[in-house]
Order: structure tokens, then C-alpha cells, then sequence
């Protein structure tokens, strides 16, 4: 199956963080093994999520389109302040909670401003060619990474 546009695979990472989330939030209290293994998932995906934009999307749109760049790069370092946060807490205490609710928040908006904005920005200036080729970055460095972190 061909892999597509890199834009296409990142909107795939954005339904997985969708469902992650949705999972946290949608069932009543859970035991904090459960909300430490979800917390540990969006880690994860967050991370790997982030560093294939800033590496492979954002440094091809920085020219053209520096002001989506920045934005994005600011909402993703809020991100990561928020799940470094939480990786000093222990699931049980209410800032976790807390903290769990602005990760939403956050993310959620980070999903909708690049869907809105940033993607299809850079579905404009960059041709089928160069978003396809970024589809095969994309898909080997998560192939590189995921693998990286199981030796
Ligand atoms: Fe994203």
C-alpha cells in the first residue's frame, strides 16, 4: 500500500493521540497502573510525534511559512512541559489529574491548529513529490526510533 503524504501519515499520529486521550478521560476512576500505562503510551507517541514534525515538516516549511512553524514549535514545547511534568507525579494525586486535563487541552489544539493551518500550508507550497518523499522520512525514522527504544 503506498505510504501517501507525510501530511496524511502525521493526521494518522493525530488519531492515534485522539483515542489515546479519549481513552484516559472515558471511563470512571481507573487504578493508577492503568493511568501510568496510558500516560507512558502518550509519552511515547507524543515524543516520536513531535520529533518527526520538527524534523521532517517543519524544517521544509520554515521558509515559507515561519510564523505556523514557531507556533507549532511553541505548542509543542508546552506539550513537552506538561508530560515532563507529569513524569514527577504519581497517578494517585490530583495534580496528575490536573495535568492530565491541560495535556488534552493542548494537544487537542495542537491537532486542530495544524489541521487547520499548518498542513494544509504546506500542502500549497510543497509539491505531491516532496510531500510523498517526506512520507517515506516519516515512516522510517517511526520504523528507526520505535525500534531504537525496544534493544
Ligand atoms: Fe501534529
Amino acid at each position: 500500500m503506498p505510504l501517501g503524504t507525510a501530511t496524511d501519515l502525521l493526521r494518522k499520529d493525530h488519531r492515534i493521540l485522539r483515542r489515546l486521550l479519549a481513552e484516559y478521560g472515558g471511563e470512571g476512576p481507573r487504578p493508577g497502573r492503568e493511568k501510568r500505562e496510558i500516560y507512558g503510551q502518550l509519552f511515547h507517541e507524543l515524543a516520536l510525534h513531535g520529533r518527526l514534525e520538527r524534523e521532517v515538516l517543519y524544517g521544509a516549511l520554515a521558509q515559507r511559512r515561519p510564523a505556523d512553524v514557531r507556533n507549532a514549535c511553541r505548542r509543542h514545547a508546552r506539550i513537552d512541559r506538561i508530560l515532563k511534568d507529569l513524569g514527577d507525579l504519581e497517578p494517585d494525586q490530583r495534580s496528575f489529574e490536573t495535568g492530565m486535563r491541560a495535556l488534552a487541552r493542548e494537544v487537542e489544539a495542537h491537532i486542530r491548529e495544524e489541521e487547520a493551518e499548518t498542513f494544509p500550508a504546506a500542502e500549497s507550497v510543497l509539491t505531491a513529490r516532496q510531500l510523498e518523499d517526506m512520507a517515506v522520512m516519516v515512516a522510517a525514522r517511526r520504523a528507526r526510533w520505535n525500534e531504537g527504544e525496544k534493544e
